[in-house]
């Protein structure tokens, strides 16, 4: 690429035409496909006056072009290989175009492609334009009809957008009609035509309406879709009760595909699911992989309104739906799961994978100023820390002004594209509350720091906290100013948490700080005993704490604290310390024993205990995380202190992990929430006992292995086999074996190669080679290159930081040939080379030689845009 355009929010501009009505015929040929289109275009009156029409269209063969009926011949319009210029255009008029597209060559899976025989579309963001000339752009709303026409008896099923108007045969074809009568953007437009079974089942919504509920597969997996059916219609509920929302169409469907770039795409009443977030089954699936299920559905379905309804005015303003459709999928996980481990679910994405983007080169804003290519800000920032930020509002209205600030929002605003600043405008019109300063959260990128430190006044039974805010610089950003921060706190006592009295004012045993300067200083009355703050209560604001606690405040905090975040977020410092002490080589004994102290308390009482958050309390934090701790880490440093700390808790902890492997025993049936936390604690304490060269547990996980009547344990134990340096033939036998027994479930086969690219020991890079070699893989599979390639990178930090660099180089290689076939999978893959400047220098210059190597290919602009970011 030596040409790249730069798009840029400050450019916006209104369409300058208007697409009323779209009717497209899709006639589907083997080899190929043809799309005949008819627009019903009117000028913009809100915009200038422009006597060219220009659209969108890239990869298309023009067959004919018309207005009004009269066909164009080459003077009336330009071709480049991304528009179609349409010279003197009437106020008014219908453009009649048809295009050939080739499906089966489609290797992007952007546009309409083909996918074991099956055809589907992704269109979000800007793949519409690939399959007919448009105004690609998610402000023009129109309404679609859509016609698909194949050989008689070639698919069984024929789906577009809408309702089914008519399904007919003639002259040895069928002929399917669609009509979506809400108005939608391009980027929702989407077909499906297959053969492909349907499980059906009915919704009746709040105002008693009827909707036909339907999941497609392929006929092997039409056992895997009762648990995403249950969870829509969870969802569905969960809309009409808690945001007021009903589904507006008489038929809600999901098709399931297995070549998907991403996980599930809302488009307008057919969502189109990757095989991954919508099949499920106790035999094949894990807890895990039942709870992303749940969660995607709930996304996906929550789309309709904050997505489809009420949509974006350009891509810029992309978190307006992800944040938005993010927060409540993450508030209806937490209402129908554990809420404490929902949260810590959340903020260790923010603080391993958001921060570290924060930190990178491709940090931007959650309402970012420009981009090369769109696809590429489908991120950490956009959705989750946008969601954060939807979070953020939530609890400065409260639950009473917010769900009045949504409804206004939802009312008026229907059937528009608009923006974030329309959003936190009826935030603001509901509270009555200036706003303004909190809107730096949509337009400054970077991780805030809050530096708080304190004292106390015995004499006067004052207790003081300084609060220092300071958001370092990201590219392009250089100056930053303060936010409005939430920073929700307690107080604890040695008997217990205390009253707050701020200014004379009583406070409850719980307050939220308004945290706005650059410094403040919040000083509490009445405070009979010096006391330990727990701080950033639920996680309120996606900001980094420094906070100087000691170890006794912590274990304090760690057993006593009625936050289930602040317990864990106690327990990840109490362990960071140990970590980082390791890594730099500093004495630990002090710290060491307080960790097994606490960790044995906790284990020992687990009976008392809320399980699934004492199964989260156990993980160390991760390597990622620690990195960041650096100004120049050293990833050799780091994987070692971890390693070896989780072999000393494993001795040490013995007889407490293993009491409690044995106790969850009878608690382990089914698919109740304490049935999951007790195997989640379970298969932790394992995973620890196999770090000690043992072979009593090594026979217990190989009994696990053999017995477990669920993925979770076989899985499990497969993992604590695998990942054991001394299992030997053991593991080799357990791989095999799962192998034998799952080789015909496509998902599990993924897991297989996962769990051994994730290998904590030993020459992984070789092994990895060796599995792209493997008949079950598949290169222009996106799950397979996440199983294999992303795993292999992202989650086994020791191997792919390997001193040699082989791997760094191995990954440029694999990108490089990728990107010729799937620029959004090649760019994505990318991410952990972009974080080269967080290592030392050893490490740092093998990164950057890798993306030099890549930099010298033929790149696209994806790839491009995140290479030449890295290396500025
Ligand atoms: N809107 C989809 C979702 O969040 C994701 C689509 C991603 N598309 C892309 N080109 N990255 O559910
Ligand atoms: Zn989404």
């Amino acid at each position: 690429m030596s040409t790249t355009t730069v798009t840029y929010l400050a450019d916006y501009r209104a369409p300058e035409f208007l697409i009323e009505k779209t009717h497209l015929t899709f006639k589907l040929h083997e080899g190929y496909t043809d799309v005949n289109s008819q627009l019903t275009i009117v000028r913009n009156p809100h915009s200038t006056h422009a006597d060219h029409l220009v659209l969108h269209g890239e990869q298309l063969e023009l067959l004919s072009l018309a207005v009004d009926e009269h066909p164009l011949g080459a003077g009336d319009y330009q071709i480049t290989p991304q528009n179609m210029t349409v010279h003197n255009v009437p106020e008014h008029f219908i453009l009649q175009c048809k295009t050939r597209i080739y499906p089966e060559k489609n290797t992007a899976l952007e546009g309409l492609y083909r996918s074991s025989g099956m055809y589907c579309t992704q269109c979000e963001a800007e793949g519409f334009r690939k399959i007919t000339y448009y105004l690609d752009r998610p402000d023009v709303m129109s309404e679609f009809e859509t016609v698909i026409i194949a050989e008689e008896g070639a698919f069984s099923t024929m789906l577009s957008n809408g309702n089914c108007l008519s399904d007919t045969v003639y002259a040895g074809k069928r002929i399917v009609h669609w009509h979506d009568p809400f108005k939608k953007p391009s980027y929702l437009f989407a077909l499906v035509a297959g053969n492909l079974v349907c499980l059906e089942d009915h919704f009746s919504t709040q105002s008693g309406r009827q909707v036909l509920l339907q999941i497609y597969t392929e006929a092997k997996d039409s056992d895997k879709c009762h648990f995403a059916m249950r969870s829509l219609k969870k969802a569905m509920c969960w809309d009409e009760q808690t945001y007021g929302r009903e589904y507006d169409l008489d038929r809600f469907m999901i098709v399931a595909v297995d070549d998907f770039n991403m996980g599930a795409m809302e488009n307008k009443g057919l969502n189109i699911f990757n095989t991954s977030c919508v099949l499920a089954h106790p035999a094949s699936t894990t807890d895990a992989a039942f709870q992303r299920v749940e969660r995607v559905i709930g996304h996906e379905y929550f789309h309709n309104w904050s997505g489809n309804r009420i949509t974006c005015r350009d891509w810029f303003q992309l978190s307006l739906k992800e944040g938005l459709t993010v927060y409540r999928d993450s508030e209806f996980s937490a209402d129908t799961n554990s809420r404490a481990v929902k949260r810590i679910e959340d903020a260790n994405v923010i603080r391993s994978v958001q921060f570290v983007e924060d930190a990178g080169p491709m940090a931007h804003p959650v309402r970012p100023d420009s981009y090369i290519e769109i696809s590429n800000f489908y991120t950490v920032t956009i959705y989750e820390k946008g969601a954060e930020v939807v979070r953020m509002l939530a609890n400065i209205l409260g639950p009473e002004q917010y769900r009045r600030a949504t409804d206004l929002y939802f009312s008026r605003f229907d059937g528009q594209a608009v923006t974030c600043d329309d959003f936190v405008q009826c935030m603001e019109a509901v509270s009555g509350k200036d706003l303004r300063q909190f809107c730096l959260w949509y337009s400054q990128a970077g991780t805030p720091q809050l530096h708080i430190s304190d004292s106390y006044d015995a004499a006067r039974q004052q207790y003081s906290l300084t609060v220092r805010q300071h958001t370092p610089a990201t590219p392009g950003q250089t100056e930053k100013q303060a936010l409005h921060i939430p920073l929700k706190i307690a107080l604890y006592g040695s008997k217990g948490v205390l009253a707050l009295v701020i200014d004379g004012q009583n406070k409850g045993t719980e307050t939220v700080l308004d945290i706005c300067q650059d410094q403040q200083t919040i000083i509490f009355e009445q405070v009979a005993e010096n006391p330990v703050p727990s701080l950033l209560r639920g996680f309120s604001a996606p900001v980094k704490i420094f906070y100087a606690y000691q170890l006794a405040q912590l274990q304090q905090l760690i057993l006593l604290d009625s936050d289930g975040f602040c317990r864990w977020d106690a327990m990840q410092s109490l362990m960071r310390i140990v970590l980082c002490n390791a890594i730099d080589g500093k004495d630990n004994h002090a710290e060491q024993i307080m960790l097994v102290d606490t960790l044995k308390q906790l284990l020992a009482d687990h009976a008392s205990m809320d399980v699934a958050l004492l199964a989260c309390m156990l993980d160390l934090p991760s390597e990622q995380y620690l990195a960041s701790l650096y100004d120049k880490a050293n990833p050799t440093a780091i994987s070692q202190a971890r390693t070896q700390l989780q072999q000393q808790l494993a001795i040490q902890l013995q007889p407490e992990l293993l009491g409690c492997y044995q106790t969850l025993q009878d608690k382990i049936q089914g698919l109740s929430a304490p049935a999951m936390a007790a195997r989640s604690l379970r298969n932790r304490a394992l995973a620890y006992l196999l770090h000690i060269n043992d072979a009593r547990y090594r026979n217990l996980a190989q009994l696990q292995f053999a017995q477990a009547n669920n993925m979770t344990d076989q899985f499990a134990a497969l993992r604590a086999l695998v990942h054991t340096e001394h299992a030997g033939s053991t593991a080799q036998e357990a791989l095999q074996a799962f192998y034998q027994q799952w080789q015909h479930e496509t998902l599990v086969v993924n897991m297989w190669f996962q769990v051994q690219v994730t290998r904590p020991w030993g020459n992984v890079l070789q092994a990895v080679h060796k599995l792209l070699n493997h008949a079950a893989f598949d290169a222009r599979n996106p799950n397979k290159l996440r199983a294999v390639i992303a795993a292999f990178t992202n989650q086994n930090f020791a191997s792919f930081h390997d001193r040699s660099g082989k791997a760094y180089q191995f990954l440029a290689d694999q990108i490089a040939d990728i990107d010729q076939r799937n620029p959004q999978m090649a760019a994505r893959l990318l991410t952990p080379l972009t974080h080269w400047h967080q290592f030392i220098d050893e490490h740092a210059i093998l990164m950057r030689k890798a993306l030099e190597s890549l930099s010298q290919c033929e790149l696209s602009k994806d790839v491009y845009e995140v290479v030449s970011k890295s290396l500025m």
